[in-house]
């Protein structure tokens, strides 16, 4: 089993439609997949509508989820941990005991354009056109995600 958690500011925008697109391109069998947010705003609430919205657009059901605030022991649960953004990197990582810590964070976007750092925008203050962006770039880099695990 390859455990994955996808990482956000809120967890309610960006990293809920990366578990929901992930899930949908894996095995659950052999892959696990959850996400977090390095804040604590809106823990134990549902993703934001607008990322539901855009979900169900594409056919995904992300109602079963509920906010979580990332934590030390999500090292030890998970193999990958994917950030949105560098500020979500920065708090994640500050969190890192150790070298093996480190090295399971990566930048989501890293798959597509290896090694730039781009951002995920985070489109919480946003219009709904930042969703539908988000979960386009989200849902190329799953793809290759999705690839990787396979090989
Ligand atoms: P997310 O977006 O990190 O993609 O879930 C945000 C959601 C809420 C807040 C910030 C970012 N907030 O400050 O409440």
């Amino acid at each position: 089993m390859t455990r994955i958690l996808m990482v956000c500011l809120g967890n309610i925008c960006r990293s809920p439609l990366a578990e929901g697109i992930l899930k949908s391109k894996v095995d659950s069998s052999l892959v696990f997949v959850d996400s977090a947010g390095t804040g604590n705003y809106h823990v134990g609430g549902l993703p934001d509508q607008r990322s539901i919205d855009v979900a169900k657009k594409y056919a995904i059901d992300i109602t079963d989820q509920r906010c979580r605030q990332f934590s030390v022991k999500d090292f030890d649960d998970f193999d990958l941990i994917y950030v949105m953004d560098n500020s979500n990197r920065r708090n994640v990582l500050n969190l890192a005991r150790n070298d093996q810590d480190k090295n399971k964070v990566k930048m989501i976007l890293n798959e597509l354009f290896p090694n730039e750092n781009v951002d995920v925008p985070d489109p919480y203050t946003g219009g709904l056109n930042g969703f539908e962006q988000v979960y386009q770039m989200l849902d190329k880099a799953c793809v290759i995600v999705a690839q990787n695990l396979r090989l």
